[in-house]
């Protein structure tokens, strides 16, 4: 496939942009340099195999580790620096809230953070909208299931007041009515005009959700646009098969 003209996610303004980031974790290169630039109000979805370097690209914006090279930009403003998180909610790829807390002590200490007050009524529509049985909030969240937990990291995400969400596999461990619930969450989200970057493998939530995706592959992004255009590009009904194709394709970059 070769380099398409560049796009509105790739000139202007962008939420975030990485410029010729590259990793390695010792000799092995992860990261080699990735160009990448999502819009405000852009749907962003980031697949790729296991260990292709989701959460390493995840965790380098976060300012999580230091790059070997390159540049990221939140907002403009260099992402070592504190405040261009300011606008950014972040749910990790293992999300593990302190064992000791409450569910209920957990959501209050992260909206204390971020400067805003438990508002019961919005905290109970949250866990509606998600499926979480409010008692469970009175409960240490060592005794949540794998999913109750998520769903706890979500509901502190979405309560967060913030209009940049980064959310690393954000639907692990979701049974389907959960992951409707977030479907739901993010389409409201976008109507207020928020931004998301999340990575997953299933691709049907890709195609359902996002606006643009990028498969990262061999340290660099292989493929970049709207989840159809990788199946027409690859003459594929399945976003799966195509993505199958994609990585088996001959190396080359892409933002
Ligand atoms: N702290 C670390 N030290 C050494 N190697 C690491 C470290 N973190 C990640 N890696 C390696 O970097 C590569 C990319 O890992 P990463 O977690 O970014 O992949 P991923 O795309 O998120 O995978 P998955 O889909 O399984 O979540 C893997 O080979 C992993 O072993
Ligand atoms: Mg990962």
């Amino acid at each position: 496939m070769t380099a398409t003209a560049p796009t509105n996610a790739t000139r202007g303004a962008a939420v975030v942009r990485f410029a010729q980031v590259t990793k390695s974790y010792g000799a092995a290169a992860v990261l080699r340099g990735v160009d990448l630039a999502i819009s405000p109000g852009e749907f962003f979805g980031l697949a790729g195999l296991n260990g292709a370097g989701k959460t390493t690209l995840i965790k380098c914006m976060l300012d999580f580790c230091a790059l070997d090279a390159g540049t990221i930009e939140i907002l403009g403003v260099p992402h070592s620096e504190p405040r261009a998180r300011a606008r950014l909610a972040f749910l990790p790829e293992r999300f593990l809230p302190p064992y000791y807390l409450t569910g209920r002590d957990f959501l209050g200490f992260m909206l204390s953070l971020q400067g805003r007050t438990f508002d019961a009524p919005a905290v109970e529509r949250m866990l509606a909208a998600l499926d979480l049985d409010p008692a469970a909030l009175t409960r240490p969240v060592r005794v949540y299931s794998k999913g109750m937990t998520q769903k706890l990291g979500l509901a502190a995400c979405f309560l967060s007041g913030r209009d940049f969400f980064v959310l690393d596999e954000p639907m692990s461990g979701l049974d389907p009515k959960a992951r409707a619930g977030v479907k739901a969450l993010l389409a409201e989200l976008r109507g207020r005009g928020a931004t998301l970057f999340f990575t997953s493998h299933a691709l049907a939530d890709v195609e359902e959700i996002c606006d643009r995706m990028v498969i990262l592959h061999q340290g660099v992004p292989y493929f970049a646009g709207a989840p159809r255009s990788l199946c027409d590009h690859y003459g594929e009904s399945s976003l799966e098969r195509a993505f199958l194709r994609c990585i088996s394709a001959p190396a080359h970059g892409h933002g």
